[in-house]
């Protein structure tokens, strides 16, 4: 709702030239230290997880951890990690994505994720779209089929939407606020 958009706005503070001058960051951590913002954000999420019939969550480490682990148990799915590569002792799917500088690689474990699962991939922000963009790819590349992605904020100006769609073969991405 427009109330739940403006509390989470309020919440969310900017920090100019961090991590690098000319960089606007978005710090979350007031939301999350708010328990009616960090509540009002897990209900929307599950809620949008319901609407698109998801059957499992995949979060994406670190900051995604945070928001989709309890919409995980708010929703009644169960979680699956996508971490940064080298960090899951079990035999995994491994994919490469670009960064500003470099590549980065991310991983889940090919047995938590099958052909019987409809994924909600959640992350903090879509910004360049690169990180999602490779989560879609593990989920698709370990059978099983994509509900959609919903993130707390998109950052328009960088265009992640038009990067991510191919990759969501007409899923929808779901942004609560778009800055
Ligand atoms: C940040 C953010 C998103 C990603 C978005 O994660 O949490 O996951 O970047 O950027 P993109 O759309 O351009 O891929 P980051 O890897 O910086 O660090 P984190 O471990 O703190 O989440
Ligand atoms: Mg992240």
């Amino acid at each position: 709702t427009g109330g739940t958009r403006e509390l989470l706005l309020s919440r969310i503070r900017d920090v100019a030239d961090y991590p690098k001058p000319g960089v606007l960051f978005k710090d979350i951590t007031p939301l999350l230290a708010d328990p009616s913002a960090f509540t009002a954000l897990t209900d929307e999420l599950a809620a949008l997880c319901a609407t698109h019939g998801a059957t499992k969550i995949v979060g994406l480490e670190a900051r995604g951890f945070i928001l989709a682990a309890p919409v995980a148990v708010r929703a009644g799915l169960g979680f699956v990690p996508v971490r940064k590569a080298g960090k899951l002792p079990g035999a995994t799917l491994r994919q490469a994505y670009e960064l500003e500088y470099g590549t980065a690689e991310i991983e889940v474990h090919a047995e938590d994720l099958d052909a019987g699962d409809r994924v909600m991939v959640i992350d903090d922000v879509l910004a360049t779209g690169g990180t999602a963009e490779a989560s879609l790819e593990l989920v698709r590349r370990a059978g099983a089929e994509v509900a959609g992605v919903a993130v707390l904020m998109e950052l328009g100006f960088l265009a992640g939407r038009a990067r991510l769609e191919p990759a969501l073969r007409g899923a929808p991405l779901e942004a609560l606020i778009t800055i």
